[in-house]
């Protein structure tokens, strides 16, 4: 089985092994729930360097290299100095001497691709403005759980943000349906949406986008948000709450997808764009998809960091 040697974009990844990584994420949560132990990654280290705050991705990778036997070294930006003290490919190099696997969370896409090309393990990509491909991961794993992906309808709705961008990557790779709501200004990456029209050719998946929430939920069986202000965008925070306000997931937007699970990423940012009701209420699968983190990154850390030294 053979992939790229890094976890940065789902669209470089061929489809076989993104539904290997999600059979074996399925079947660790299950060891997890039975509390067998699984040391698959015994004496491996991997280095997590994070330029914004995180509770899911860090503690998930954290415990989950534990898990499997490993160990996990959170760096922070004021202890490397990535660019300020050393470029990041002397980063990149030294860890390679060191540990198995560097997990990033960036502003800069390019730093993650710059740290990978020079790094001679395994870059994972922890979240960059552009991609959330761990969350997607974990998304694809709980909407598995309850639905067959192929006839699933799953709509997006809000900000094409890195958390749309990677849940579009993860569609026109496996296939299914996807259709998005957001303002005109603010689509997926033009750049991604045409990525993500090539693969879908080859999966059959089918994208859609509209700039009206109530066509994208109608019917649907998932309904997905994420923040309208992503992390580095606070000062057009103002100016983005009244730019996405008909895009708020609350009890009347749900009422034209009477069956709709309800997703988001965490965290929220409640009251805008998804109401306290709708995120605590019976539908939402939210901390599910929490959880899931955790077992999808084990699956997705044993692919890479298993075959490495
Ligand atoms: N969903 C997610 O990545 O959460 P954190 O920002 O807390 O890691
Ligand atoms: N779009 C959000 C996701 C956080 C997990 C952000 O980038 O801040």
């Amino acid at each position: 089985m053979r992939g790229p040697k890094d976890f940065l974009s789902l669209a470089d990844w061929p489809a076989e092994e993104l539904r290997t990584i999600l059979a074996r994420a399925h079947e660790l949560k299950r060891l997890h729930r039975r509390g067998e132990p699984v040391q698959t990654l015994c004496g491996r280290t991997l280095a997590m360097y994070f330029e914004k705050p995180s509770l899911r991705t860090h503690v998930t990778f954290e415990a989950g290299m534990t898990q499997l036997g490993g160990h996990a070294i959170v760096l922070l930006p004021e202890q490397v100095g990535i660019g300020t003290r050393e470029s990041p490919q002397d980063v990149a190099r030294n860890l390679s001497r060191w540990v198995h696997g560097i997990l990033a969370r960036t502003f800069d896409h390019a730093l993650v691709e710059t740290l990978a090309a020079a790094a001679e393990i395994p870059v994972i990509n922890g979240l960059t403005d552009l991609l959330h491909p761990c969350q997607a991961m974990a998304d694809m794993q709980t909407v598995t759980e309850r639905a067959d992906l192929e006839k699933a309808v799953i709509a997006y709705v809000g900000d094409g943000n890195n958390v749309a961008n990677s849940l579009l990557n993860a569609i026109a790779v496996l296939g299914g349906t996807l259709r998005l709501a957001t303002p005109a200004t603010h689509q997926p990456l033009l750049a991604v949406r045409r990525r993500a029209e090539e693969l879908a050719r080859h999966s059959g998946a089918r994208i859609s986008w509209s700039p009206d929430p109530v066509e994208a939920v109608r019917g649907a069986d998932f309904v997905y948000t994420d923040v309208w202000t992503s992390m580095g965008q606070e000062e057009e925070a103002e100016r983005r709450r009244a730019l996405f306000e008909p895009f708020q997931l609350n009890t009347r937007l749900l009422r034209h997808a009477p069956e709709a699970l309800v997703m988001h990423c965490l965290p929220a940012h409640r009251g805008e764009e998804i109401s306290d009701d709708v995120l605590d209420g019976p539908r939402s699968i939210v901390l599910d998809q929490a959880e899931n983190r955790l077992h999808a990154q084990k699956a997705i850390l044993e692919r890479l960091l298993a075959a490495t030294r």
